[in-house]
């Protein structure tokens, strides 16, 4: 298959499998051995490149995905042989040693700074959360960037500007644009399967070694997938919205903050640039941060196939870890939220083993209604990663009506939470501490 894109500037064409690896296109066929593969699993963000103006991982895309595309690889940042102003800071600032994670996280930071002008520490540090350094050189390289932030507020210079993507012409077949061209795909062939942002497919396939037979038709460009609309049914969130397009729609961080703070915990900035909402629910792990938020607010998904459209609850659409209702031939849309959600809470907590890219151990999603004098109205709790899928329970959410909101009464429904869950030993924790952990998160609602 012929394969174009824009790569540092320069127009590229490759011939290549469709699921050949981007990091394995960049470093064995075009030569560009910059771009460094640590983990090949999303975990080390030394593949990080600049796609579109936004950081993605090399190891989790396929060479079709980088059809039309404005693709930025550390080969292209140093111009007429002058380095980057970021390579610049790295340098003087001593924050390279063995170098294996330095072309991922200048390139994580330069896809940061074309956006944020004014960077302080502590996101600076977000923003290179998703990249690992063996060497763990972190207070030199953040002393790096901020030195180039610095330089870049003070200079009032406008982020280097990003040359546009080049457009591509015709039908891509694996990657539809139209909910018609995705049906003649799926009609014309037994041994499709559909994927969006790739970082749970990937990892699975890569882990698996992929039956040859399935071929991956991805959605990343099907607008109708994309969008977020209000209309008399609710809130719409196409299911290949990204975690990142969804953190930053006014919409969502209005009405939903529950959503957002669980958003905000997902991943990487490269995974939440390359995840979706759809994929999420679809993976179905009792561990998914957007499924308790999506559980409180009584979410709704949208299926659809070539010939219908149905609506379920999520909690009947998802049936098990890594099982939904979704039958051949149909994938998730979207979901519905209720316009009228009315809660004085929002909170999200997730626990792991670390701050960033890291899995829940547990988790807790709650919305509250609270009258004047603090007594609580109507509770909504959905607990993460303590058993087969989201735990609600109504004999919780009634034990805490027309009570008031304190330690006490939290207290009380500790044990009534401790009744209704079941959690599991695994590599992250034991069921002890999970469950202990899933009462306890109770209590920093009161913060
Ligand atoms: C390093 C790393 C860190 C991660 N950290 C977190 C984390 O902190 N929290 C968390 O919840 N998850 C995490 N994940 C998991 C993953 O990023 C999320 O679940 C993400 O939302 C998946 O979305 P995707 O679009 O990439 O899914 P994909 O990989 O594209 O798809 C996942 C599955 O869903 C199916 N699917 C996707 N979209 C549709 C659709 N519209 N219709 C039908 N089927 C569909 C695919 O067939 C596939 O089986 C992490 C993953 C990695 C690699
Ligand atoms: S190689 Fe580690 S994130 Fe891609
Ligand atoms: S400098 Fe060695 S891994 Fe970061």
């Amino acid at each position: 298959m012929k394969i174009s894109f824009v790569l540092n500037g320069k127009t590229t064409e490759i011939n290549t499998e469709p699921w050949t690896r981007v990091i394995d296109i960049l470093r064995e066929q075009i030569h560009l051995t910059g771009t460094k593969e640590g983990c090949g699993s999303g975990d080390c963000g030394a593949c990080t490149i600049v796609v579109d103006g936004e950081s993605k991982l090399a190891c989790l895309m396929y060479a079709m995905q980088l059809e039309g595309r404005n693709i930025e690889t550390i080969e292209g940042l140093k111009k007429d042989g002058v380095m980057h102003p970021i390579q610049e800071a790295f340098v003087d600032y001593g924050a390279v040693q063995c170098g294996f994670c330095i072309p991922g996280m200048i390139m994580a930071v330069y896809a940061f700074l074309q956006k944020n002008h004014r960077a302080s520490r502590k996101k600076i540090k977000e923003a290179i959360s998703g990249n690992l350094c063996r060497c763990t050189g972190y207070e030199k390289i953040v002393d790096a960037v901020e030195a180039v932030a610095k330089n870049m507020e003070k200079r009032k210079k406008k982020p280097l500007s990003l040359k546009m993507p080049q457009k591509h012409s015709g039908i891509n077949p694996f990657l539809p644009e139209r909910l018609d061209e995705l049906w003649r795909l799926i009609d014309g062939g037994s041994d499709i399967s559909v994927y969006a942002g790739g970082t749970d497919l990937l990892v699975k396939l890569r882990e698996n070694s992929p039956s040859k037979k399935i071929k991956p038709i991805c959605l990343e460009r099907m607008k109708e997938l994309k969008t977020v609309y209000e209309s008399e049914e609710g809130i719409f969130i196409g299911a290949c919205s990204t975690h990142s397009e969804l953190l930053h729609n006014p919409k969502i961080q209005r009405r939903f903050p529950v959503l957002i703070k669980a958003l905000k915990s997902l991943g990487s900035p490269s995974i939440r640039n390359m995840g979706t909402i759809g994929g999420n629910i679809c993976t179905a792990s009792p561990a998914g941060d957007t499924l308790p938020p999506l559980y409180v607010l009584d979410a709704k998904v949208e299926i659809r196939s070539k010939a219908h459209r149905r609506l379920m609850p999520i909690r009947e659409f998802i049936l098990g870890p890594g099982r939904t209702a979704l039958e051949k031939g149909e994938i998730l849309y979207g979901v519905w939220l209720d316009r009228d959600i009315n809660f004085n809470i929002h909170h999200f907590e997730k626990i792991g083993q670390r701050e960033a890219l890291t899995i829940s151990i547990a988790s807790l999603a709650a919305l509250l209604k609270l009258s004047e004098d603090g007594t609580v109205e109507e509770a909504r709790f959905a607990w993460g990663s303590v058993g087969p899928t989201v735990v609600r329970s109504k004999e919780v959410e009634d034990g805490i009506i027309g009570r008031p909101f304190n330690r006490e009464t939290l207290r009380d429904i500790v044990s009534v939470v401790h009744g209704v869950i079941s959690p599991i030993d695994d590599i992250r924790s034991s069921a002890v501490y999970r469950k202990k952990l899933a009462g306890n998160l109770l209590f920093r609602l009161l913060k």
